[in-house]
């Protein structure tokens, strides 16, 4: 039997747990550090496991140790903003630890591909690489297709059509300057741009940008989790499965759309090694541009973060 172990009990943590044991995949280990946190989750998602029929095992640990030979680690370790924040003022929390969990990740499972989940996502994702030192493909961080989901749905709402048919691109960081494309947003293979006016399609791009913070706006205490957990087990069912989709997710770029040394979210090809392959795509000089300005605002928190001295 495969094995994920998630790293945060949290909404996003034990959501995913869930979502994940619905597709029984893989035997799930929810880990935290608060004491009983993941026992509790664990056990309650095993107690409904007879009526949802999911036969592989959920273990809750507070011990790093049992996450020894994980497949995949998905990391959801952090704080989330609460209204009025960015994403970005959860850098210095989220960044001590996120630099431990990474520790000992690659202690306990070095041969793991890792999600990335915590925000400020891009800027996380970077330094779980770096704190691993894991080959570049291993490292992926989750938020082009949470960004996408929320893409297609307002689409679909618009248009009053079926979700199912929806396919959306968001490139750049998790940010108020992501870049959804409408050029390779398509409804059965038709550009939305065919579908709807101009205006109609700012509005919904707009929407999408601040989708993180509509949600954090209603609750108040906490960011959205069921479209992200969502999102993390299509990216772990992709690699378990070896599926080769291609998503978007934040990858390590090495000159790939003109970006050096960043996670910056782009169409990557999916698979058992993580990401397999990153998919460039001709870009207009206005999607250039706008890519460009998404990946300076992720460099900006990199320094930050350098400020630190956590790397
Ligand atoms: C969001 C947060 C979780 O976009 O990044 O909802």
């Amino acid at each position: 039997m495969n094995k994920v172990s998630i790293i945060g009990s949290g909404n996003v943590g034990s959501t995913t747990a869930l979502y994940l044991a619905e597709k029984k995949l893989a035997d799930i280990y929810l880990f935290d550090v608060v004491e009983g946190l993941p026992r509790g989750k664990a056990l309650d998602a095993e107690e409904g496991a007879p009526i949802r029929r999911y036969d592989i095992e959920i273990r809750g640990t507070e011990d790093f140790s049992a996450l020894t030979d994980s497949d995949v680690v998905v990391i959801t370790a952090g704080v989330a903003r609460r209204p009025g924040m960015s994403r970005d003022d959860l850098l210095a929390t989220n960044s001590k630890i996120m630099k431990s969990v990474a520790e000992k990740v690659a202690q306990y499972t070095p041969n793991s591909i890792i999600v990335v989940v915590s925000n400020p996502l891009d800027v996380m994702a970077y330094l779980a690489l770096k704190v691993t030192g894991f080959a570049l493909k291993r490292v992926v961080g989750m938020a082009g297709i949470l960004d996408s989901t929320r893409f297609r749905y307002f689409i679909a709402q618009k248009l009053g059509i079926s979700v199912a048919d929806t396919t959306a691109i968001v490139l750049g960081g998790h940010g108020d300057s992501m870049v959804p494309l409408p050029r390779y947003t398509t409804v059965s293979g038709i550009p939305i741009t065919e579908l709807l006016p101009r205006d109609t399609i700012e509005k919904l791009i707009e929407r999408t940008r601040k989708g993180g913070a509509e949600i954090v706006s209603y609750l108040k205490t906490g960011s959205a989790f069921y479209a992200p957990a969502a999102a993390v087990a299509e990216m772990v069912e992709c690699i378990i499965r070896d599926k080769r989709r291609i998503l978007p997710c934040s990858a390590y770029l090495r000159g790939e759309y003109g970006i050096e040394g960043l996670f910056v979210g782009v169409p990557v090809l999916l698979g058992k090694n993580g990401v397999e392959k990153i998919i460039e795509l001709e870009l207009t000089p206005d999607e250039k541009d706008a890519l460009q300005n998404s990946a300076s605002a992720v460099e900006n928190v990199i320094e930050k973060l350098e400020g630190l001295g956590l790397l």
